[in-house]
C-alpha cells in the first residue's frame, strides 16, 4: 500500500444524507479557531472532558471556541471506564441545566472514547437532541469511537447496553494530542487499527505489519496514515449501515470476547483495546475451528497483536467453569438473538461474517486461549 510521506491535514467524509459530517485529521487542529468555523451558530458551547485530559487540552480548545461562542463552559468528569455510568452522565445534564443551556448549545467531547460516548449520549437526549462535536484525544477514539455515532454508557450487567445512535456535526482528530498518550493507551488504539485489516483490507494489514515500529514510536506520518485509513474504512461501513442492521456488525470483530473480558473482570481492569486485541485472536481461533481460515492466518494475527503490546491470552474469569462464565457474559451482547451468541468471524483474509457457533467449539477455544 502507498503510504503518504508528508503530514498534510486531510478530511474524510461520513456520508449519511442530512447527517453527513467531516472528520478532520491533522496536527494542531484542536486549538485553531478555523477548525470550528462551519458549526451551527449558538451562544453557548459546553466542553465535556475529564480530570486527565482537561488540564492538558481544555484551555486550547476554550480559547479557540471563544472566537465563535459568547459563553464557553467546561465540565470535568472523573476519569475511567468505571465512570461510564448514570451518575457521571447526570453530571453533564446538571451542568447543562444549571447553566441554563438552550437547545442550540453545542457539546464538545474532549477526551477518549469514554468521554466521547457519554457526551454523545448526553447530546442525543438533552432537550431531545443538541449538536455535538467529537474532539478525540486517544488513538482508539480517533480511529474508531468518535466516528459513526454510537453513544452509550455501561450497565453492570453489560457493556454499552444503554445508548443511542446519534451523529456528531464534526470530528477533529488532532494528531498532536497523541504525544501525551500513555504507551498502554497507544497499544489499545492499535488494536482497533489492526481490526480493520482482517475484516476489510488486507493491504492495510500488510502496511500495519511493516509500519508497527513506526506507529509504536509515534511517527507522525505513520500515525496520520493509520488514522486516515481507519476512518476511511469505518466511513465506508457506516455509510452503508448506520444503525447496524447488517454489515456494520463486522466492526465488532474481537468485541464479543473482549466485552466479556471487560465486564467479567470489572470495567477498567483491562482496557477496551486490550479486550479487543485478545478477543480478535480468540475469534480468529474460532474461525479456524469452523474451517473458515488457515492456522497460519491465526498465527499471523496473534503475532501482530502481541507485537502491538496487547494480550493474546484471555484472563480466567471463573475458577470453576471458566468457559461457562465467558458464555454467560457473551450472551449479554447486542448481537445476540434469542439468547444465541453471534460472533464476528474471519471468513478468509479480508472478509468477515457474523454467525453463531456451537457452544462446544466456543468452549474449546476459550479453554485453549485462556491462561
Ligand atoms: P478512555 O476514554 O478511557 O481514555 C483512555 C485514557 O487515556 C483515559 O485515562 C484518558 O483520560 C486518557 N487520555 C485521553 N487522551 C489523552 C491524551 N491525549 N493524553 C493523555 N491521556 C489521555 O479510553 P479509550 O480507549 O479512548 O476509549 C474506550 C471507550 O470507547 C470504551 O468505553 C469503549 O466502549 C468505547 N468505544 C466506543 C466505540 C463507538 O463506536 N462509540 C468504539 C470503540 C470503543
Ligand atoms: N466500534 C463499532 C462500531 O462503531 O460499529
Amino acid at each position: 500500500m502507498q503510504a503518504p510521506t508528508l503530514l498534510e491535514p486531510v478530511q474524510v467524509h461520513i456520508n449519511l444524507a442530512e447527517r453527513s459530517y467531516p472528520i478532520c485529521i491533522g496536527a494542531g487542529l484542536l486549538g485553531a479557531a478555523s477548525t470550528y468555523q462551519h458549526l451551527p451558530p449558538a451562544s453557548t458551547a459546553l466542553i465535556v472532558s475529564n480530570t486527565t485530559v482537561a488540564p492538558l487540552y481544555a484551555a486550547q480548545l476554550q480559547a479557540a471556541l471563544q472566537a465563535r461562542y459568547s459563553k464557553v463552559l467546561l465540565i470535568t468528569l472523573p476519569d475511567g471506564e468505571a465512570h461510564k455510568d448514570w451518575p457521571t452522565l447526570q453530571l453533564i445534564f446538571d451542568a447543562l441545566l444549571g447553566n441554563g443551556c438552550d437547545r442550540k448549545t453545542v457539546l464538545f467531547a474532549l477526551g477518549g472514547g469514554v468521554v466521547g460516548d457519554m457526551t454523545g449520549f448526553a447530546a442525543a437526549s438533552y432537550m431531545r437532541g443538541v449538536p455535538f462535536v467529537q474532539v478525540p484525544t486517544t488513538l482508539l477514539a480517533q480511529v474508531d469511537s468518535s466516528v459513526g455515532g454510537k453513544t452509550a454508557i455501561n450497565h453492570p450487567l453489560g457493556k454499552n447496553m444503554i445508548g443511542a445512535f446519534y451523529q456528531p456535526q464534526l470530528v477533529v482528530c488532532d494528531l498532536d494530542a497523541l504525544k501525551t498518550l500513555p504507551p498502554r493507551e497507544l497499544s489499545a488504539g492499535l488494536a482497533e487499527i489492526i481490526k480493520y485489516g482482517p475484516i476489510a483490507d488486507m493491504p492495510f494489514l500488510d502496511w500495519i505489519e511493516s509500519s508497527l515500529d513506526a506507529l509504536v514510536a509515534r511517527d507522525p506520518v505513520a500515525l496520520a496514515h493509520a488514522v486516515q485509513r481507519s476512518c476511511e474504512i469505518k466511513a465506508w461501513v457506516v455509510g452503508q449501515d448506520e444503525r447496524e442492521t447488517g454489515v456494520r456488525a463486522i466492526l465488532n470483530f474481537g468485541h464479543t470476547f473482549g466485552h466479556a473480558i471487560e465486564s467479567g473482570l470489572g470495567y477498567g481492569q483491562w482496557l477496551h483495546g486490550e479486550g479487543v486485541g485478545c478477543g480478535m485472536v480468540m475469534a480468529a481461533h474460532l474461525s479456524q475451528r469452523l474451517g473458515l481460515v488457515e492456522k497460519s492466518f491465526v498465527e499471523r494475527l496473534a503475532q501482530l497483536v502481541a507485537r502491538a503490546g496487547l494480550p493474546v491470552k484471555g484472563p480466567i474469569l471463573a475458577v470453576q467453569d471458566n468457559a461457562g462464565r465467558y458464555l454467560e457474559l457473551m450472551r449479554i451482547d447486542k448481537k445476540s438473538e434469542a439468547g444465541e451468541i453471534r460472533f464476528v468471524l474471519i471468513d478468509g483474509p479480508g472478509r468477515a461474517v457474523v454467525r453463531a457457533a456451537p457452544d462446544a467449539l466456543v468452549r474449546e477455544v476459550i479453554d485453549a486461549c485462556c491462561a
